[in-house]
């Protein structure tokens, strides 16, 4: 068998700094567990339009399409904030889930005990936390149309589409069981039926396929804003949460901050399995490419690096392996070690991207 292939974006903003310190896990597994990857590497996002004038050419496309899993760093950053719409760097990472039809958004959201105290809540609420978002990532308003600026009379108005179809609600929610049955047993499907037919529908198909196929996970619904209230009130009351494409967007960020801090956390975006029976699959941090700090070995590769934990355990059948890498990173932060991002007061010296990298990489050395 050949070896796997990865496809590595590393992208804009601290894309590249991050990514350079999952390129030294990366070989830590092959060189240590017989683990080896084809690496590949591509542009994406501003870094893809400043060579080729598009954030994502064809032959990249390809080659996403082509491989076992891709690996992204992050896209934007305001030298672009003026181009044209369709050749914005975010384009490309849309186009990218689009075209690879990445329908479910894993987004866990774990709170690291050594980082308890960063929360903006209390630690008691935070403390143990472990939850899983799934947002649904092709569809609803990202993609709907109509969609546009138009004229209307004497002034413009701006459209979007939210829409949803029954399978796409329903491939989405199936993803979302098969976790929670692998995790707590519980789902919590949210949306606003109260307001929104999109939901409405969204509620029944769940309901549906809670029915039929999977009467072993005790489903509830709510409405996203009331989730977003409950998710800040006691967050440990959810375990698996499915939700739609833009209301996943905003309640993985609120979840996010949760756990103390963005940059700690990863994401799996996963489609229908390919011939080989693996996913077609793109992992990222859920963290943007934060360009004032783009550049000056400060930021923080966890959630890049946690990333490639999820493709260990979601693309690779390696969960152990993964949970090595998890365990690693547990270890770095229970040691003290802290890029700036996770150092509460002033004082003290921030470990830079290379240094947390190579702390992770130690930890496993360490506990392999
Ligand atoms: C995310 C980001 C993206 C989104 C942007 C960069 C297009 O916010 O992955 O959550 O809105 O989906
Ligand atoms: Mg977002």
């Amino acid at each position: 068998m050949p070896n796997p292939s990865l496809l590595i974006l590393p992208g804009d903003g601290i894309g590249p700094e991050v990514m350079a310190e999952v390129r030294k896990v990366i070989d830590w597994f092959g060189a240590n567990r017989g683990l080896s990857f084809e690496v590949g590497e591509d542009l994406v996002g501003g870094a893809a339009y400043d060579a080729h004038g598009t954030p994502l050419t064809d032959d990249t496309m390809a080659l996403a399409q082509s491989v076992d899993a891709v690996l992204l760093g992050a896209v934007g950053g305001p030298n672009y904030d003026d181009l044209d719409f369709s050749v914005k760097p975010e384009r490309g990472l849309l186009r990218l889930r689009k075209e690879m039809d990445l329908f479910a958004n894993l987004r866990p959201a774990q709170c690291f005990d050594a980082l308890a105290d960063f929360s903006s809540l209390k630690r008691e609420v935070v403390a143990g936390l472990d939850i899983m978002i799934v947002r649904e990532l092709t569809s609803g308003v990202y993609f709907g149309e109509p969609r546009g600026i138009v004229k209307e009379g004497n002034e413009r108005v701006g459209i979007n589409t939210q829409r949803y179809t029954e399978s796409e609600i329903a491939r989405v929610a199936r993803a979302a069981f098969d976790l929670a049955q692998k995790r707590g047993g519980k789902l919590c499907s949210m949306e606003k039926a109260n307001v929104m037919e999109s939901g409405i529908l969204w509620r029944e198909v769940v309901t549906e396929v809670g029915r039929a196929e999977y009467p072993d996970v005790e489903l509830s619904h709510m409405y996203a804003d009331a989730g977003a209230m409950q998710l800040t009130r006691w967050p440990k009351q959810f375990d698996v949460i499915v939700t739609d494409n833009l209301f996943g967007d905003l309640l993985s960020d609120l979840a996010a901050m949760l756990t103390g801090s963005l940059g700690m956390l990863p994401s799996a975006s996963l489609g229908a399995p390919m011939a080989n029976g693996r996913p077609k699959a793109l992992y990222e941090p859920v963290h943007g490419s934060a360009p004032d700090i783009a550049g000056m070995g400060k930021a923080n590769p966890i959630a890049c690096i946690l990333s490639f934990a999820m493709a260990l355990r979601y693309s690779f059948d390696a969960g152990a392996e993964a949970t090595r890498l998890e365990r690693a990173v547990e270890t770095v932060l229970a040691d003290g070690v802290r890029t700036a991002d996770l150092m509460q007061t002033e004082g003290g010296t921030p470990a830079t991207t290379a240094e947390m990298g190579d702390a992770v990489v130690a930890a496993l050395s360490a506990g392999g």
